[in-house]
């Protein structure tokens, strides 16, 4: 029987993905790893915490100890490599974590994974970002084998466990597989990443941050959609491969924001033009990258996966999610968020 454990699976996407694999795969046992930071929740994965084939364990992956022990308790047969510091604001004020957590705990999971996995038949998958590409220019699109240029200590992070991943399979021929994902959205994420950011300041009323002069350009995916390439990618993918994923979606942050204002007008029956007016132009995110966009026809050609959703309707989803899920809301952004928001915009 296949044990996988899934790192990170209480957070936005791991959460996601480890709905995805419990109902979709009753004979599988799916063991969620998660150190419940500040971003990791189990309320985010209610609805499936009391499966047969679902346990959770917290737990540090800076801990090469505890992964060791628990490597040989539960005899895992494959990882979902989710774990990570994911928001590149923090890490711009507070890089060491990041290092610790994306670089060292990648390292620790795949030092574990070598030393423990002496058969064939395992699979180690780590979810990375397109962040790792570096910006693009106008035109252009990021493909699989695009130099990396990472700029902020999140994507030199997420740059360097990916090296590291790919020189494991390299010297030590561990079965290993990556994608780089772009820019995700949905139920279940931070209020601290543009969209549900923006939705939780207009549904209040407050200044809408927009960084700079808002035209840097995003590739957005619905997270459902990237929990499917992963469910994809981890059964038919090939052994030492990368896999782009990406939503032919791009937006600059300007049009985007306007978009869910005008959305959320009409679902609170304001006025037309009433929450654009909250708009706010703030000081740049330092390095801040110009554009990102994916070339995703390697994983359609290959692995036959295309974006399920229009954005028009995954966003329209999201927006009602977060709408009627106001104690979620609360609850996330009490306490620390609070703290994170004023230090970030004030
Ligand atoms: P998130 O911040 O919402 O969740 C991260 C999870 O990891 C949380 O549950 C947190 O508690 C856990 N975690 C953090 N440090 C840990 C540690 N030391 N040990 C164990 N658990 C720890 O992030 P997300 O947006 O869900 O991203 C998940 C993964 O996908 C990350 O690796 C990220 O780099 C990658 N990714 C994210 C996006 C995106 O748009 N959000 C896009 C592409 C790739
Ligand atoms: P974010 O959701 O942090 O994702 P990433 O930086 O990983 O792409 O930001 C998306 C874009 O929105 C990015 O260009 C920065 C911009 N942004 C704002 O303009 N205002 C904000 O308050 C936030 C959080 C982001």
């Amino acid at each position: 029987m296949k044990k996988i454990l899934i790192t990170g699976g209480a957070g936005f996407i791991g959460s996601h993905v480890v709905r995805l694999f419990v109902q979709k795969y009753p004979d599988y046992h799916i063991i969620n790893l998660d150190k419940l930071t500040y971003a990791g929740n189990l309320e985010n994965l209610k609805d499936v915490e009391n499966a047969k084939n679902y346990s959770f364990v917290k737990g540090d992956i800076q801990d090469k100890d505890f992964l060791k022990n628990l490597f040989e308790k539960e005899t895992i047969t494959d990882v979902i490599h989710l774990a990570a510091e994911s928001h590149v604001d923090r890490s711009i004020s507070g890089p060491m974590e990041f290092i610790v957590t994306n670089i060292v705990g990648t390292a620790n999971l795949l030092e574990v994974a070598r030393s423990s996995w002496t058969n064939d038949g395992h699979i180690f998958y780590h979810i990375s970002t397109d962040e790792v590409y570096g910006s693009l220019g106008d035109e252009g699109y990021f493909v699989e084998d695009t130099a990396y240029d990472p700029r902020s200590p999140y994507s030199a992070s997420k740059a360097s466990s990916d090296h590291l991943v790919r020189a494991y399979h390299h010297t030590y021929n561990l079965p290993v597989k990556i994608s780089n994902c772009s820019n995700n959205y949905g139920s279940h994420q931070f209020p601290e990443k543009l969209i549900p950011l923006m939705i939780n300041n207009i549904k209040h009323n407050k200044p809408l941050p927009v960084y700079g002069t808002g035209k840097n350009v995003r590739d957005w995916l619905w997270v459902e959609d990237h929990a499917r390439a992963i469910d994809v990618i981890f059964h038919k993918g090939r052994i030492g491969e990368t896999y782009n994923i990406g939503g032919w979606n791009e937006w600059t942050n300007i049009d985007l924001v306007k978009e869910m204002c005008r959305i959320m007008d009409e679902k609170l029956g304001r006025e037309p033009g009433t929450s654009e007016k909250l708009i706010t132009f703030v000081k740049d995110r330092a390095g801040h990258d110009m554009r990102y966009a994916i070339d995703a026809t390697k994983i359609k050609n290959e692995l036959g996966w295309v974006p399920s959703l229009e954005f028009e309707e995954g966003l329209d989803k999201t927006i009602d999610w977060y709408l009627e899920n106001e104690d979620w809301i609360n609850d996330v952004t009490s306490g620390d968020y609070q703290k994170y928001y004023k230090e970030h915009y004030s």
